[in-house]
């Protein structure tokens, strides 16, 4: 079966949160003559760059550049002069556009994040003190100048300004590399999940809920579907904001006519039902769909379905909310690849069973329209915030300042350094154990 055999050879073998974190380059950079769909954008791991006309191709390096450590002869980038910046109060201070004034602008703190797309640093604006991240947009492998996921990216973090979308404030160049200046985020939320020191009360569950779905109901009201939503990709400070964070994916999609997209977006376990099923006519349904995973995932700590490939995923999706029949979801059966991959026999719906010991009647009940097989029929992020659960089921959202009690500043990157650190004292300690013995 063609698909099995190209999904399976994409995926074989992942399991368990280390292994199944896509590695973008495989989940991104989807192999398209392994899909027998091909969309009309270019999303990741395309090999298409912007020509050399590009304001910032003109500082690009073609050598791997060192560590940045420290930043100097920091230029702002022509980019960075969009409105996003220019209007900024609280933007740190680097309204200067003297060369000079940037030499050492911003110290490296820590490394935060490693994407496939370049690393992420925690830094310190010398002058104001106070801390940035700084995403490095990789380009030892653009052979022809400035990567045009990255020129997207920018360009869509431009147009958007809302309390739960992280704020780009500004590009910047330094030694050759060019990089993206955010607001810093204490923590994300597979981090923040991970940690056994905190756990969030009801009104902390529903107010990080409340926080994510009124980024999606901006996004999607500005025309833009995510395509990415999941744990490591959503941001939390310790003032317990939450915000949308890296838009490599995210594209603008026509509101009126519906058009082909790419179909291989969104990591496995956040994946609709109709994007593993060959659609590639979709709309912003596909990130509430994620949003339905990521809001049960906030009530179990866990990714609630963890499939290796897109079949199991599909296998794993039927086992707790039963399989798709025509009656929940009209035109199921025109779906591509649904003779292909259709279940074998019809499964319950377990969904209630499951998480009633997680989650209150009105929570359960937003959840279960978020995860509306029917992607007509899901619930919009605007539908979801008037939601009993919000409006009327105590207690009310309060947002989950005790953050900033936690030990240590969580985000994904962290929390794999720190599980590889503990396999390893383990590894060790056996050691020792047998040879005392
Ligand atoms: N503004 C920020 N403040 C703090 N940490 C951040 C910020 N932006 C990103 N990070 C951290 O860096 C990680 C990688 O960033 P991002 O997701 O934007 O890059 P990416 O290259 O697309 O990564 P990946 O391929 O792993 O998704 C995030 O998961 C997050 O933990
Ligand atoms: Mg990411």
């Amino acid at each position: 079966m063609a698909i099995e055999t190209a999904n399976r050879s994409r995926n074989c073998g992942r399991r368990g949160r280390e292994n199944w974190t896509p590695s973008r380059r495989q989940d991104r950079g989807y192999s398209r003559s392994a899909s027998p769909y091909r969309g009309s954008d270019g999303v990741r791991g395309r090999k298409r760059s912007v020509s050399s006309a590009s304001s910032v191709s003109s500082h690009r390096t073609r050598t791997p550049p060192p560590a940045p450590q420290p930043l100097q002869e920091t230029r702002r980038s022509p980019i960075s002069d969009g409105p996003a910046v220019r209007d900024n109060t609280d933007v740190p201070a680097t309204a200067t556009p003297s060369i000079s004034a940037h030499r050492d602008l911003y110290s490296i703190v820590s490394q935060v994040g490693e994407g496939t797309f370049g690393k992420v640093y925690k830094a310190r604006n010398t002058v104001t003190n106070v801390h940035v991240a700084l995403k490095r947009i990789r380009m030892e492998s653009e052979r022809d100048g400035f990567p045009v996921t990255a020129m997207r990216e920018i360009k869509l973090l431009q147009s958007l300004r809302h309390t739960n979308i992280v704020r780009l404030y500004e590009m910047m160049v330094s030694n050759g590399s060019v990089y993206m200046v955010f607001e810093y985020m204490d923590h994300d939320l597979t981090g923040v999940l991970s940690q056994t020191q905190l756990s969030f009360s009801n009104a902390h569950l529903k107010s990080l809920c409340h926080q994510m779905l009124a980024g999606l109901a901006y996004l999607h009201h500005k025309g833009v579907i995510h395509r990415d939503i999941k744990g490591s990709n959503i941001l939390v400070n310790n003032r317990g904001e939450l915000k949308l964070g890296d838009f490599g994916l995210a594209r603008f999609y026509q509101k009126r006519r519906r058009t082909d997209y790419t179909n291989r977006v969104i990591t496995l376990w956040y994946r609709p039902p109709e994007l593993l099923l060959g659609a590639t006519v979709y709309g912003p349904e596909v990130d509430m769909w994620s949003a339905g995973c990521i809001m049960l995932e906030l009530f179990t700590k866990k990714p609630v379905f963890q499939g290796i490939d897109e079949i199991n995923q599909l296998d794993v999706i039927y086992k707790i909310i039963g399989t798709p029949t025509p009656d929940r979801w009209t035109g199921v059966m025109n779906l591509p690849w649904y003779e292909l991959v259709k279940p074998q026999e019809a499964i319950p719906n377990r969904f209630r069973e499951l998480f009633r010991k997680w989650m209150s009647p009105a929570a359960l009940d937003l959840a279960e329209r978020l995860l509306a097989y029917d992607p007509s029929q899901r619930v919009t992020a605007a539908q979801a915030m008037q939601a009993s659960y919000f409006t009327q089921e105590e207690p009310a959202a309060e947002p989950p300042v005790g953050l900033a009690m936690l030990e240590g500043e969580w985000h994904e990157y962290e929390t794999k350094r720190e599980r590889e650190k503990r396999k390893q004292q383990q590894h060790h300690q056996r050691r020792r154990t047998e040879t005392a013995q």
